[in-house]
């Protein structure tokens, strides 16, 4: 990893709150980078391999200023904070503001003025480092609820670059999203775009419905016409603006997805195999094994699942000596309330669980509260029976898609719940309802009991739709869109 503090102007920038690498410092005081944790770091890497390209983010620690880095033709380009900053950009706004809104409020959002001047102040800043970095006529990709007004700040710095916007969470109901005082500001941020991307048609039509009802800008779906010289506050009843002092900004789907060629690679490796087998018999070689994979987030719908699993063990449907359910829960921003409230429930119950219903050494459920390696992970992924995927609400969930991936053997069920993005694509899963816990434990039971045909019937047509879908595919139907360049203006 080469260390410099200047990076060449590039033609291909991608803007994320996060860089793909965390920096850690290490025992012996040197710095160490680890990959950072969410499926938007997991989906860009592929699509930055390769390529002489920028990456904007902040490095994960605070008050830590950090050079540019490059490795391969990627220059790393770290956006520091401070720890105010974290506290009312990251933890506030984003996650404990934006998150909550646009998951359909599972937890109250929190509105605070001094963390809204915060978020515009980190936006800025991010605005200025992709400036800095981006060729003359270069594309910045912007990722994210954590950067929704950098498109329109680095339109202003930059009029002549070509920007895109990408947003992996969900984009609430107009009715959700006005609760926000800042709407207006928001949509005037993402606007700042050539394109701005979501993950299904519901979030696109919930963006323009937005726009309608608060600054009342004319469009044609998927075309939103946005004046030139836009500024807030709009009266969204004002006479609409001849097309001549406008610009189009397509509001559209991208349905996200990953690099299905390199998880066969790693799920088919000899000692990836080896561990699946090692893993069975290390849990007992159980009847069946369910697993669940999340960030520790309430959003995952976690404590919904094991209610259901603790049920069925209650009623005698399942034994805890024949099935086991693992739950890998990675930890997440573990300094917001709502997080560390969930971790203590989700712990409380877990052991409330295994507390009747295990046997000495053969726990109900195997919990692990920690970050795992790739490869354990795939391991997993083979070595278990029944894949859990249930949140109440997730933008798309590439879990879910990199189980499908993995499963090369055509066996193995995916239990999914509607409420994800991934549902409008994987329609082959044993689909679910999380809040409806009798349908859920119904699902479970059906999943353990499929007949191998059934299960590898459907587990063929969920990977050929992956295959399909790969994120080359999304990546290169994103910059289509983006493209051609427009022409450029002088400066
Ligand atoms: C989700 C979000 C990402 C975020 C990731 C991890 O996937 O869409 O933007 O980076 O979670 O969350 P964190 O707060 O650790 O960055």
């Amino acid at each position: 990893m080469a260390g410099s503090t200047r990076t060449p102007p590039v033609d291909f920038v991608v803007v994320s709150n996060r860089l793909p690498v965390d920096a850690k410092p290490g025992a012996d005081g040197e710095q160490q980078w680890v990959t950072s944790p969410g499926g938007l770091v997991a989906a860009l890497q592929p699509v930055m391999a390769g390529r002489e390209a920028a990456w904007v983010g902040w490095p994960g620690l605070a008050d830590t200023p950090l050079e540019t880095f490059s490795l391969d033709r990627t220059h790393y380009v770290p956006v520091s904070m401070s720890e105010r900053e974290v506290a009312e950009h990251y933890e506030g706004m984003s996650n404990a503001t934006i998150w909550p809104l646009y998951h359909d409020v599972i937890v109250a959002p929190q509105f605070h003025r001094d963390w809204w001047e915060t978020y515009r102040v980190v936006n800025q800043r991010f605005a200025e480092a992709a400036a800095a970095v981006a060729s003359e006529g270069g594309f910045v990709w912007v990722q994210d609820y954590q950067l929704q007004l950098v498109p329109q700040m680095l339109r202003v710095l930059r009029p002549d670059l070509r920007i895109g916007y990408f947003h992996h969470i969900p984009f609430p109901s107009s009715e959700l999203f006005g609760q926000l005082p800042w709407r207006q500001e928001i949509l005037h941020g993402l606007l700042g775009a050539d394109v701005v991307g979501f993950q299904r048609a519901v979030d696109a039509s919930n963006m323009r419905q937005a726009v309608r009802r608060n600054v009342g800008y004319s469009m044609k779906k998927p075309i939103v016409r946005v004046p030139l010289d836009a500024r807030v506050p709009r009266d969204p009843d004002s006479p609409p603006v001849t097309a001549s002092k406008t610009r189009e900004v397509r509001v559209d789907v991208f349905p996200i997805s990953l690099d299905q060629a390199a998880i066969v690679e790693l799920a088919t490796t000899d000692s990836v195999r080896a561990r699946a087998t090692a893993i069975r018999e290390e849990l007992g070689q159980p009847g069946t094994v369910f697993l669940g994979v999340d960030r520790l987030d309430y959003t995952k719908g976690i404590s919904h699942r094991l209610k259901a699993f603790g049920e069925l063990l209650a009623e005698g449907t399942l034994e805890a000596s024949d099935a086991v359910f693992v739950q890998l829960a990675s930890p997440s921003r573990e300094r917001v309330e709502s997080y560390r409230q969930l971790r203590d429930d989700i712990e409380l119950q877990v052991g409330r669980i295994n507390g009747e219903f295990g046997h000495l050494g053969r726990p109900a459920i195997v919990y692990l509260h920690q970050n795992i390696s790739r490869d354990e992970m795939m391991a997993l992924y083979l070595a278990c029976d029944v894949m859990v995927v249930t949140p109440l609400r997730d933008g798309m969930n590439l879990v879910a898609k990199e189980f499908v991936s993995a499963r090369t053997d055509n066996k193995g069920v995916l239990v999914l719940s509607e409420f994800t993005g991934a549902a409008d694509e994987l329609d082959q899963a044993l689909m679910v309802n999380p809040h409806d816990i009798d349908g859920m434990k119904e699902a479970f039971v059906q999943a353990a009991n499929m007949s191998p045909d059934e299960a590898s019937t459907r587990m063929a047509a969920l990977r050929a739709t992956v295959e399909e879908h790969d994120v080359r595919r999304w990546a290169t139907s994103f910059l289509d869109a983006v493209t051609p360049p427009r022409p450029k203006p002088r400066r």
